[in-house]
This record gives structure tokens, sequence and C-alpha cells, in this order.
């Protein structure tokens, strides 16, 4: 089994990537593969709610949204992490994730995700909040840790002080790898997927 995680910073070797590796890390002796997508500092596109996702994934083929999205494919769970900008996770992570969800959401369904979030001192529960909304909307159960998934640090290297905020990493880590066993336990028992009413949208109460 395999997670695939995203880095939402731009440095490829900061803070976030140190809480996600040691994630990675820990998923590693769970008997856990992992993968870690450095969005990196190249140009990303909002979603211009064009309507036209397809088969294919989002209309714009110049980043690297469309491979995140074919990774995730073959992933069985998700860790996003992100640092704090203004007490919301960078903007880079929400133009890459909108564009990942809306076209291709059903690719993450019934697979367990969780978010991390890395600051030098506040915004880290609103930023934990923000990605964890993506998981809600796509039927995906989130894993939780001893404290709310955040680690603290300014320049890169600091994150790995916050003995703490490792800790959480570490023990997300067990609580992400125990839950994506036991959905395969329960698909070996043959529990299948829940069936979804479809077809109904209100926009507004009339
Ligand atoms: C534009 C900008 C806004 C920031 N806003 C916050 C903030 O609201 N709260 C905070 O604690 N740290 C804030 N920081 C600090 C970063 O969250 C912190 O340095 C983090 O470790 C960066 O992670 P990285 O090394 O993975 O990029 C901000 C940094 C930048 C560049």
């Amino acid at each position: 089994m395999k997670v695939l995680m995203l880095n939402g910073s731009a440095k490829a070797n900061g803070n976030t990537y140190t809480a996600l590796l040691e994630v990675g890390k820990q998923l590693e002796k769970e008997g856990i593969s992992y993968e870690i997508v450095q969005i990196g500092a190249k140009p990303i596109r909002d979603c211009i709610g064009c309507g036209k996702c397809n088969e294919n994934g989002c209309v714009f083929t110049d980043d690297e949204v469309n491979a995140f999205v074919a990774k995730a494919r073959e992933a069985d769970g998700f860790v996003f992490g992100t640092p704090v900008y203004y007490a919301h996770p960078s903007g880079r992570i929400l133009s890459f994730l909108d564009r990942v969800f809306y076209s291709s959401s059903q690719v993450f369904r019934f697979k367990p995700g969780a978010s991390v979030a890395v600051a030098r001192r506040g915004g880290t529960t609103a930023s934990f909040d923000c990605l964890n909304k993506y998981f809600g909307i796509s039927q995906m159960p989130v894993a939780g840790s001893t404290y709310w998934n955040q680690v603290h640090g300014r320049v890169p290297g600091e994150a790995a002080l916050d003995e703490e905020g490792l800790q959480t990493m570490r023990n997300l880590a067990r609580n992400l790898a125990w839950m994506m066993k036991c959905f395969e336990a329960g698909r070996e028992k043959g529990i299948g997927l829940p069936e979804m009413e479809r077809g109904v949208m209100t926009n507004f109460i009339r």
C-alpha cells in the first residue's frame, strides 16, 4: 500500500517537507510506502470554473495537476502538507487542490486522508480545517493524531526542533496506516463500498 503526499510549499526542503518526511519514515516502519510530490515554485493556475474537466482531468496541462491525479489513482491514502500564510494554506496548494478535486474527486473516494499545517506560530488550525474540507466532500475518512496535525518552525530546519510536532506526525502515520490496513481487511472480507443516492442538487431553499 502507498501514501501519496503533497508538499504545498515552494521550498522543497523547508519545514513542511520535514513534517511530511517524519510521517513518511513512520509509514515505512508500518510497512507502507510513500511519495512526496513537491508543488515547487513554478506558477500554478487557479481553477477558472470552465466546467470542461474531462476523463483526462483538468483542461490546463502546463503544470503538474493531472500528473498528481494519475499518481493518486494508484495511491491508497493521502497527506497534504502546507506552510501557513496569513493563517491559511499556501495559495499554491489551494489552486492545485481545487483543480485536482474539481476534476477528479472520484479518484479519492473512500481512501483516507490527512492534512498537516506548518507555521512559525499561528494559523495552523484554520489552515488544517481548510485542507480537511477537500476530504469531507469527497467521502474520504480523515486520519487524526494525538494533537491537531501541526508542526512549528520559521526558517527551514527549525521544524526538526519541534519534538511534539514530530511526535504528532509519527502518531498520524500510525493512525493512517492502521486505517488503511483496516480498509484492506474489510475489502478482503467482501465488505463493499456504500451505495450513494445521487441526482438531487438543490442550490437554494425556496
Ligand atoms: C507570506 C507568508 C505568510 C506567513 N504567514 C504566517 C502566519 O500567518 N502564521 C505563522 O505562524 N507563520 C507564517 N509564515 C511563516 C511560515 O508559515 C513558516 O516559515 C513555515 O515554516 C514555512 O514552511 P516551509 O519552510 O515549508 O515553506 C508566513 C510565511 C510567509 C512567506
